[in-house]
């Protein structure tokens, strides 16, 4: 049966998906190129090295490492000005609710979010208590699609795999649910979140009770 629920950041918790966005869009502009939001689904849930690979590779830039240690960093940059102001107004809406459902359920419940600032975000918006255990950025040495964020949170919770639910905004985050071997559930769109087990518009389009009975089938 199920026992725990995985959240990944951004995206799902909280909208810093878009701010991610609009930093590395500044970036491929200040590099002569642009960026669409349709290629932008590419780069959610993947590492700030292997998206800044995959831009640099779509404009046909090649550079050298040093340079590569540059851009991320302005990047990093622009992204944390984006997201200095945010507060606990900007946690998604339907979170606190499916949260206290997931409480009052008796599931235990891991971040899984390659993002190295994935802890400060946490603690701007107050939610640094509403997780059992918090794998990010800085715990793992592969990005999604690889399962290591999700593997590990299961094993910090003492779980396994099978009684994991993943939530998830991103394809690469979807496909590492699935192969860590978990039941998936997409935020966003059924037609790109294709590997997705269940897709729902987001958490407020969902109940704890529906995600467990979905599940156990
Ligand atoms: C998340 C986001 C990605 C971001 C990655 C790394 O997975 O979905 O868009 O690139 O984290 O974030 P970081 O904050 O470490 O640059
Ligand atoms: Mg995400």
């Amino acid at each position: 049966s199920i026992k725990a629920f995985l959240f990944d950041l951004d995206g799902v918790i909280v909208d810093t998906a878009i701010y991610h966005y609009q930093a590395w869009k500044r970036l491929a502009n200040e590099l002569g190129f642009d960026i669409s939001e349709e290629f932008n689904e590419r780069l959610k849930g993947v590492s700030r090295t292997e998206s800044l690979e995959i831009i640099l590779a779509h404009g046909g830039l090649v550079l050298s490492d040093e340079k590569k240690t540059e851009l991320a960093t302005q990047k990093n940059g622009w992204y944390l000005e984006l997201v200095s102001r945010m507060t606990s107004d900007d946690i998604l809406p339907g979170v606190a609710t499916f949260f206290s459902q997931v409480r009052k359920a008796g599931l235990l419940t891991a971040l899984g979010s390659v993002s190295k600032n994935a802890p400060m975000i946490l603690e701007r918006i107050g939610m640094t208590n509403a997780f059992d255990a918090i794998i990010d950025g800085t715990k793992i040495s592969k990005g999604k699609p690889d399962p290591e964020v999700f593997t590990k949170g299961a094993d910090e919770l003492e779980v396994s795999p099978a009684e994991c639910v993943v939530f998830e905004d991103a394809v690469a985050g979807v496909e590492a649910g699935k192969r860590a071997g978990m039941f998936v559930v997409g935020l966003g769109s059924s037609d790109v979140l294709t590997q997705a087990d269940l897709v729902a518009s987001s958490l407020e389009n969902l109940t704890v009770e529906d995600v467990l009975t979905k599940a156990s089938n």
